[in-house]
């Protein structure tokens, strides 16, 4: 048995969708456990090029069975309308695909104030994907949610009754239009008549498959600090974005956790305001320029920095990481000269990401080193043996400062441009 936790060790989008999907073809359960549709995984495989946001990225794999579990918030359109592109594309989701009862649903009104609430904040907004994340979750807290169960117990309207009226009153306190709660039961209840088909208790299937001694595959959504404890709060995500995750929100006990893997970008991304200590502010700038891309979920502008070793270094040791990925090496190709930051000093004096908060670390100062970069184009490689020197270096420090071996790197956004070591 093996149950492999795929987690991102920066900020998000390190490349996880394209990991899990590649090493799906060993499993037999993919699962995701947290977060929502603010994932934006992409995948790039014989059926072609997918930004998906709530199914686990590993349901290309015929032989695997996605579970989505209790610890996921769902917006039920944005699953509905996965569904509905795997089935256009020849992949099939229906009868190995399911959802636990317990997942909480994200309502219109959980969007309205996502929006509300970073309007009001001004300034200091999180910068969120205004799916609705924030408030969904804050309601599963509260006990104010409304689960796939709460269908089947019939007491989704009058639970739904009572949130409307609470809900509107706020809204309109802030300056939001009302919700016609008629309509949004009526939609709501044609979703799970929709969805139906996909809901059923995970329990007994996680239950089985570890007596079985089955593989599991743990799709992490979001990066480690993006964690709601660990992360750059407020800048940060409403969820538990490290391993622990999975118990809770799968039912996987944490000692059944066999390998973490850890995705890390040989560059660091980040959407949305907070802190990023080795952010490059030159837009006009030819590494600006590389290390450039498109949220898969918003369409924003990622911000773009130099690779951090004391975030990978200390991702590692919280979540355990066993071995690391290293997605996008190919992008370094062609800098003649390549910045990795080393530590932090704040007021003169060394410190560790633990030791400051999200405005401390806006605060720090990075200690750099620079090293040679190189020319050739690696997206072809295929062995570790066929990299430059350079690039073999940069992998090598990457794995010593972080305290973890690098057993996969990436040289291209397609499946099979993973070069293992
Ligand atoms: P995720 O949220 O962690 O799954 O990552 P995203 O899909 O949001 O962003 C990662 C981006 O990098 C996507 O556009 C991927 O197609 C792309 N990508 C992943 N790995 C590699 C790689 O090794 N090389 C290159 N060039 N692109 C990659
Ligand atoms: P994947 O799984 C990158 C960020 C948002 C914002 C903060 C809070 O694709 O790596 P939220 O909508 O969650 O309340 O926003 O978290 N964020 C992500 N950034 N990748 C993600 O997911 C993210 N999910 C949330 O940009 O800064
Ligand atoms: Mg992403």
């Amino acid at each position: 048995m093996t149950v492999i936790s795929v987690i991102g060790t920066q900020w998000g989008d390190e490349g996880k969708g394209k990991v899990v999907d590649y090493l799906a073809g060993q499993m037999d359960y993919v699962a995701r456990f947290n977060g929502g549709n603010n994932a934006g995984h992409t995948v790039m495989n014989e059926y072609g090029t997918f930004k998906i946001h709530l199914v686990p990225s590993g349901i290309f794999a015929q032989n695997t069975i996605g579970l989505i579990g209790g610890g996921v918030v769902i917006d039920p359109q944005v699953l509905l309308e996965e569904i509905d592109m795997l089935n256009e594309a020849g992949v099939g989701a229906e009868g190995r695909l399911w959802v636990s009862p317990r997942s909480h649903l994200i309502m219109p009104y959980h969007k309205i104030l996502d929006g509300l609430y970073e309007k009001a904040k001004g300034a200091g907004a999180t910068g969120t994907t205004l799916r609705g994340i924030g408030p969904v979750f804050a309601d599963k807290v509260s006990y104010n949610g409304i689960r796939w169960s709460d269908f089947a117990s019939e007491m989704f309207e009058a639970r739904l009754k009572v949130q409307m009226e609470l809900k509107n009153k706020i809204i309109v306190a802030l300056g939001g239009e009302v919700l016609n709660y008629e309509k949004v039961r009526d939609t709501y209840g044609e979703y799970y008549a929709r969805l139906r088909p996909y809901i059923r208790e995970l329990f007994d299937i996680v239950q089985d498959g570890l007596k079985a001694n089955k593989h599991f595959l743990l799709e992490q959504a979001m990066g480690t600090f993006l964690d709601t404890d660990w992360g750059t709060y407020p800048f940060a995500t409403a969820s538990t974005t490290i391993p622990s995750a999975a118990s809770a929100g799968l039912g996987i006990p944490p000692r059944y956790i066999t390998n973490v893997v850890g995705v890390t970008k040989a560059y660091t991304t980040r959407v949305g305001a907070g802190p990023l200590p080795t952010e490059i502010h030159d837009t006009a700038s030819e590494v600006y320029k590389k290390f450039g891309e498109t949220a898969a979920t918003t369409g924003r502008t990622r911000r773009v920095g130099w690779l951090d070793l004391e975030i990978v270094r200390t991702a590692v040791q919280l979540s355990g990481i066993s071995e690391l990925c290293l997605t996008k090496l190919d992008i370094l190709s062609g800098l003649a000269e390549i910045k990795v930051g080393t530590g932090y000093k704040l007021n003169g004096k060394s410190v560790r990401y633990a030791d400051v908060d999200a405005y401390g670390l806006d605060e720090v100062e990075v200690d750099y080193k620079t090293v040679k970069g190189w020319t050739e184009d690696i997206s072809q490689a295929r062995s570790f043996d066929e990299l430059p020197t350079q690039a073999k270096d940069y992998v090598k420090m990457i794995e010593d400062a972080a305290g973890a071996p690098v057993k996969w790197i990436g040289v291209g956004p397609e499946r099979d441009a993973t070069i293992r070591r």
